[in-house]
């Protein structure tokens, strides 16, 4: 199983140079189940090549989509669907297989697809989901683990559907239903991150009409059929901030290509309060690690606008070095500061109550052995790794390989001393579970 040993150092080396941002992954996934609405090909292009996104390539080979990948390119056709049902041992590798059910329902009226179960930051329901779709008409009976869903007869209808809470992957998956659904649809407090309005634009470049893109009340009026479609997938946002913050953490200055602060709008200002500076450029901008101390700094995270959930780990590490005292709140999920005992291996002085942590700023990290514990969160102890005195070796890191592109060479590439390797040391990647 493979492993990172990350070398750093007091004072850390800077990080300096330019990273080109991958196409954002939280986007590619449901776009991908998007392609099961419509017979034609859909052309993804900035397509991030990483393992969640050959899982659901995977899964959705099952259901009968072609799928072709070029690059960075890539395409999926669905001619036809060829079964139904999404089977535990595709869904439970990555709950954002889930997304198929809309569309498989949208367009074939049935589909029965496995729950995904819990996994390591929460719970996770999707009972939002299933409310959504009984108000469209869906009967859902759950047996052996599967949902078993069917549409009645005509297909879907629209509906108003308010969520209690904010949910992305209820928001996506009723939004891809309604567009094949026969009349009005609203989602009310729906999720308006950008990888959903970056859905919606690919829904609307095939056919969809759907109005307040963008907001948190989206009105769709279902059309007959959706056509295929050449999307263009927008820049991963939490690969851009980690990257940030690496150069932060570092004392360095690193150029973030191919995305936008736009993206990251409460991340930027947090940032920015600990003294490091953003500075837009044409296609991205530069990160600049604060001219003095680290500057403390509370956050709470909340759906989009508010900071995102899955930069949490990131600020902590920062954090860590600090001058003072900070907080760090979460509010999305409910078992989120896994990385907390791995960061205080380094020396970091974190405790927490609650969902609250309390991080007192130290002078300096030590490496030690640490451990990836979700998809997220590892990269906060690369970052610790690089900044701290001595040899750090991340293990499990298959996780950081399901959302990270090429993370060691764009670490590398800006000087980080990170080198992956294999001991042979026995790990049941089957047996973990899976997050984000
Ligand atoms: C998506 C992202 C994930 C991110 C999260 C929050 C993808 C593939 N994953 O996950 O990286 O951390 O948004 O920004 O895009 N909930 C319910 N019932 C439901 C659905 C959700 O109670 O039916 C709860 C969840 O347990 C969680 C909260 O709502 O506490 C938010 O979850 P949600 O926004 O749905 O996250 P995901 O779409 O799973």
């Amino acid at each position: 199983m493979d492993k990172f040993r990350i070398i750093g150092s007091v004072p850390p080396k800077p990080l300096r140079g330019k990273i080109r941002i991958s196409g954002s992954k939280n986007a590619t996934l449901p776009l991908m189940t998007a392609a099961l609405l419509t017979d034609q090909s859909i052309k993804f292009t900035n397509c991030p090549r990483l393992v969640d996104v050959f899982t659901l390539e995977t899964l959705l080979n099952h259901h009968g989509v072609e799928s072709f990948f070029d690059g960075n390119t890539m395409t999926l056709t669905a001619s036809r669907i060829k079964d139904h049902c999404a089977p535990y041992e595709l869904v439970r590798k990555m709950r954002a297989s889930f997304l198929v059910l809309g569309p498989l329902l949208a367009r074939e009226g049935k589909a029965s697809v496995s729950l995904p179960g819990g996994c390591a930051i929460g719970s996770r329901p999707v009972d939002l989901h299933l409310m959504g779709f009984e108000k469209m008409g869906v009967t859902i009976d759950i047996d052996q683990g599967y949902i078993n869903a069917t549409a009645p007869e005509g297909g879907l209808h629209g509906a108003e559907i308010a969520f209690p809470t904010v949910s992305v992957g209820a928001t996506e998956n009723l939004l891809m239903a309604a567009t094949l659904a026969k009349g009005t649809t609203k989602l009310v407090n729906a999720a308006c991150e950008p990888e959903i309005t970056d859905l919606a634009r690919c829904l609307i470049k095939m056919g969809a009409k759907i109005e307040g893109v963008g907001t948190s009340i989206l009105t769709i009026e279902g059309v007959e059929k959706l056509s295929g479609a050449i999307h263009p997938i927008i820049a991963d946002r939490i690969e851009t901030g980690s990257y940030a913050v690496a150069a932060a953490i570092t004392g360095g200055e690193i150029e973030l290509t191919n995305t936008s602060l736009d993206l990251l709008p409460t991340f930027k200002e947090s940032l920015e309060a600990t003294g490091t500076t953003l500075t837009p450029t044409k296609g991205g901008f530069i990160a600049k690690a604060p001219s003095g101390k680290i500057q403390p700094v509370d956050i709470t995270t909340a759906p989009y606008p508010g900071y995102p959930t899955d930069l949490q780990a990131q600020f902590m590490a920062l954090m860590t070095l600090a001058e003072g005292t900070s907080t760090i709140t979460e509010t999305i999920f409910e078992n989120r500061f896994m990385h907390v005992p791995e960061l205080n291996r380094m020396g970091a002085n974190i405790s927490t109550s609650g969902r609250t942590a309390t991080i007192k700023g130290v002078d300096f990290l030590k490496g030690a052995e640490v451990m990836a514990t979700d998809l997220r969160a590892p990269i906060s102890l690369i970052m610790a790794g690089l900044t701290a005195e001595g040899e750090t070796t991340l293990s499990r890191i298959y996780h950081l390989d399901r959302g990270y592109e090429d993370i060691e060479n764009k670490i590398r590439g800006v000087g980080g001393n990170i080198e992956r390797y294999k001991n042979g040391e026995a790990q049941n990647r089957e047996r973990e579970t899976e997050t984000a």
